[in-house]
């Protein structure tokens, strides 16, 4: 962070987001408040003025550093709501069986899936997961997303899960990037519980979690979140409640794996226990809807794994915005269901597959998953008073960001402030 003033003029849009101060629903959900020709004075970190170019360019002190656009799209870093950024190998045996024929429950069936990252996870030490994790989170930031959700959960033992945690806290303390911290202890059932000689039990496994893992990390102030993945062969409905209220009561907020590969009640859980969100939803139900609609339940949808699983079955995101529903798009990042850590590609199946708009896509991307992280107040828009997280991209309009896909458009990434990437060239629509 500097004292100095940096002015950012010329942007073709400059993609405010400016609204009212809660998540968007309905037709909220297309309004970008765009300034043409706009312009951002940024101070201490913070967005101090924006505005249309030739008034917000007569506030800026004479020794403010400039940085003109030139004709792009500016809009707010990327909030990634759903991520599994800390692990150790990657799973590209499995990606080649499933182009095999093979799916991803008769993977996971054979040992394979969440548990066998949890064995390469478990074998690293705390400083090699933080060394592995640093190129993920420079390869987050280039492609403009500036705060993201972190899931602990391929640890499953109290130690494991503990370390990963303080990976991710360590990550956002030494890197530019945000991270908001969740406890997925019960991301999986571990080996110990499956072996005839394992020697634990399924309700052992539980009352690890409610007994030790949760009120450790509570303890330590370790996450802000725990999250479960509610699903059939997984944790079922009754045994994911027990660890979300135990989670409450300790005081953490509640996220949950719902409805992913199949209906399992995860929905309608989330919103009797009011969860901030319930993510996935693939197989939702008009009354799992209803029910999120109506508790508040923020829908964070995660086309990239349905996308990466080859599989055809996408969340009802139509069905859930004219429910009223405040639905988020995010990566869910992880070695199995969604190695990709770009945004721009998930907007980009957003839009194709379950149809949103791009401007829908875009407050999925930004307001709403900040709401999501209660960050509503201080990042996913720009306006002032908020953190100066500013993305320039390549292009002149922002309907090019999911248009032209597979591409990284990022071209100048800004965190409070402070200019992390920077690599201005020329879009490919003019
Ligand atoms: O969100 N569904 C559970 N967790 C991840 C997958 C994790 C993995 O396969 O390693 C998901 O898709
Ligand atoms: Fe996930």
């Amino acid at each position: 962070m500097t004292n100095k003033e940096l002015l950012i003029t010329g942007a073709s849009q400059l993609v405010t987001l400016a609204g009212p101060l809660r998540p968007r629903v309905g037709a909220e959900m297309r309004e970008l408040a765009i300034i043409e020709d706009g312009a951002l004075l940024v101070r201490d970190g913070k967005l101090a003025e924006v505005g249309p170019s030739l008034e917000i360019e007569s506030q800026a002190s004479v020794d403010a550093e400039r940085l003109d656009a030139a004709g792009r799209v500016v809009m707010p870093g990327f909030v990634d709501a759903h991520t599994h950024p800390v692990f150790a190998g990657s799973r590209e045996d499995e990606y080649e069986m499933r182009t095999e024929g093979r799916s991803y429950q008769e993977i996971a069936a054979l040992g394979g899936g969440i548990l066998s990252t949890v064995r390469k996870t478990r074998a690293a030490s705390e400083q090699d997961l933080f060394e592995m994790a640093l190129p993920r989170v420079r390869c987050i930031l280039e492609h403009g997303t500036t705060t993201i959700e972190a899931k602990s959960g391929y640890g499953l033992t109290v130690e494991d899960e503990l370390k990963i945690l303080r990976v991710i806290r360590r990550l956002d303390a030494e890197t530019p990037l945000q991270l908001v911290p969740t406890f997925l202890g019960a991301h999986e059932f571990p080996d110990e519980c499956r072996a005839p000689s394992g020697g634990m039990t399924r309700e052992d496994y539980l009352r690890l979690i409610a007994n030790e893992m949760l009120p450790r990390v509570a303890a330590e102030g370790l996450a802000k979140y725990a999250d479960v993945f509610c699903e059939s062969q997984v944790f079922a409905a009754e045994e994911s409640r027990g660890v979300l209220e135990r989670a409450r009561e300790l005081g953490l907020g509640l996220r949950l794996h719902a409805e992913q590969l199949s209906l399992s009640g995860g929905a309608q859980l989330a919103a009797e226990l009011s969860a901030e969100t319930a993510d996935h939803l693939e197989w939702v139900d008009e009354r799992g809807i209803r029910a999120l609609a109506k508790a508040g339940t923020i829908a964070v949808l995660l086309p990239g794994a349905v996308f990466n699983l080859g599989l055809t079955r996408y969340p009802p995101a139509r069905a859930m915005i004219e429910a009223g529903l405040a639905v988020a798009l995010a990566t869910d990042f992880n070695p199995g269901s969604s190695p990709t850590p770009s945004m721009q590609i998930i907007l980009s199946i957003a839009c194709t597959q379950m149809r949103m708009t791009p401007a829908e896509a875009i407050t999925s991307a930004t307001i709403n998953p900040a709401y999501s992280l209660g960050l509503g107040s201080e990042v996913g828009s720009l306006e002032p008073g908020k953190q100066a997280d500013v993305v320039i991209f390549n292009c002149e309009d922002y309907r090019q960001i999911p248009y032209f896909y597979g591409i990284n458009h990022a071209a100048v990434v800004i965190k409070k402030g402070r200019t992390i990437h920077h690599r201005l060239g020329a879009g490919l629509g003019s």
